[in-house]
């Protein structure tokens, strides 16, 4: 399972990139207009530190995202372009496969979104779970069934679980068996904790303090 942050803060990459498990960062335009900075520098300061970066195009016409998608692959081997689900979002996945430039497609709330998607030949697609939670559905229930739809099928592309919330996504993205799930800063910095941990190691290090002295 590959694990993503999902920032455009360039000191969060680096720091979660330290810890030696972090395969990717997922960019969006409003993350990006958040931290104020140059999408450009943003974007290849990430590259430096990960391998897999998510930079998405902004133009909503098929010829306009795909200029975008060849201009962002030369910037750095590691960029992926994310291309919304829409009709041009399609033809630009499609246009992309055939120029061997990596793509992943965003905004995805729906099964028949993602054989669309699949068949255009994304590389990775992003359900956003948490979006569907907000509006009263259940986004880890969508993931079971565009998993179980593709086990039907010998589609390359990967099930990227977006629009993380909580640690509790990123357990039931693993047990399902989804190949990537990209998760907030906030989020990411919970995984390492468990109180039984935090207590035992409290209780080893009481004990060896006895030992020492
Ligand atoms: C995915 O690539 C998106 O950047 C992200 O997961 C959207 O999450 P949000 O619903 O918290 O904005």
């Amino acid at each position: 399972m590959k694990l993503f942050l999902d920032t455009a803060n360039v000191d969060q990459v680096a720091e979660i990139a330290a810890w030696g498990v972090l395969d990717g960062v997922t960019t969006n335009p409003s993350l990006v207009a958040k931290e104020g900075q140059d999408f450009k520098e943003t974007v290849l300061k990430m590259c430096a530190l990960v391998p897999c970066v998510s930079a998405q195009v902004t133009a909503e016409d098929a010829e306009g995202m795909q200029k975008q998608a060849v201009s962002y692959s030369k910037w750095h081997k590691h960029v992926v372009v994310k291309v919304p689900m829409t009709v041009e979002g399609l033809k630009t996945l499609r246009f992309c496969k055939g120029k061997g430039i990596r793509t992943n497609c965003t905004l995805l709330f729906s099964v028949e979104q993602a054989v669309l998607a699949a068949k255009a030949g994304a590389t990775m697609l992003s359900p956003f779970v948490g979006r569907i939670d907000d509006a009263g559905g259940d986004g880890m229930e969508l993931i079971a069934k565009i998993l179980q739809a593709f086990e039907h099928y010998a589609f390359e592309t990967e099930v990227l679980v977006a629009s993380v919330r909580k640690p509790e996504h990123v357990e039931r993205a693993a047990i399902l068996g989804a190949h990537i799930a990209t998760i907030p800063y906030a989020v990411f910095k919970k995984l390492p904790l468990h109180p039984l941990t935090d207590a035992g190691l409290k209780k080893f290090m009481d004990d060896w303090a006895k030992v020492a002295s």
